[in-house]
């Protein structure tokens, strides 16, 4: 039986979803931290946003720097998350303390992380505030990606997360239901009138 909700102080109903490492330099210092709240919005121009907190370091360091990178991991690196995820760059220098490698990135002034499956590079064209977040649109300008990990064109064992400092990944699962099978499913329907 479905319970309803008309408010809820957190929501967290909509989980797993993928984490990413959003990564930022500005006078020379990277830092980095763990979003959940992220999504693709244009194939023309690509644009992908994420949405900050105003209370994080990282936020003042986008202001600053105009460009992030956003670092999709392979789930065997869900500590990194935590890591960067449950501490700010104010208190401590993230790259240092954990022994962060990236590699500069391509088009812009952004970490690219050795460990990450895929990276974007995003140059913000629109930042705005909802609610107590602020959505950064970004400008994808470059793609790197592992093309060893993506084989087929899936991502078997992407980092998620699953809320209340727990992860996952899909564990394989697959299930192929495009275009020609929504057809056949139709055809099926007709038939059986
Ligand atoms: C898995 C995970 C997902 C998170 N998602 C977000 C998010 O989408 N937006 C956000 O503002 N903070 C998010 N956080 C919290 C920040 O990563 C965290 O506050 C971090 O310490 C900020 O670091 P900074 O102060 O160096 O920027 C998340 C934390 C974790 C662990």
């Amino acid at each position: 039986m479905h319970k309803f909700l008309e408010r809820s102080e957190k929501y967290y109903f909509h989980y797993p979803f993928p984490v990413t490492i959003v990564g930022a330099i500005h006078d020379g210092r990277s830092n980095f931290m763990a979003a959940a709240w992220h999504m693709q919005l244009s194939f023309d121009p690509p644009l992908y946003a994420v949405s900050i907190s105003p209370k994080r370091y990282t936020n003042e360091i986008i202001r600053e720097s105009g460009a992030f990178s956003l670092n999709f991991l392979q789930f065997d690196d869900y500590k990194l998350a935590g890591l960067v995820g449950r501490t700010s760059g104010r208190q401590c220098y993230k790259e240092e303390v954990f022994d962060i490698k990236y590699d500069a990135g391509v088009k812009l002034n952004v970490p690219v992380l050795k460990s990450a499956i895929c990276c974007y590079e995003c140059k913000v064209v629109d930042r705005r505030a909802y609610g107590d977040h602020v959505l950064y649109v970004g400008e994808i300008l470059g793609i790197h990606y592992d093309s060893d990990y993506y084989k087929d064109g899936i991502s078997p064992d992407m980092l998620l997360y699953a809320g209340n400092d727990m992860y996952t990944h899909a564990e394989g699962a697959l299930a192929i239901f495009g275009k020609t099978e929504v057809e056949d499913f139709l055809k099926s329907k007709k038939d059986t009138k």
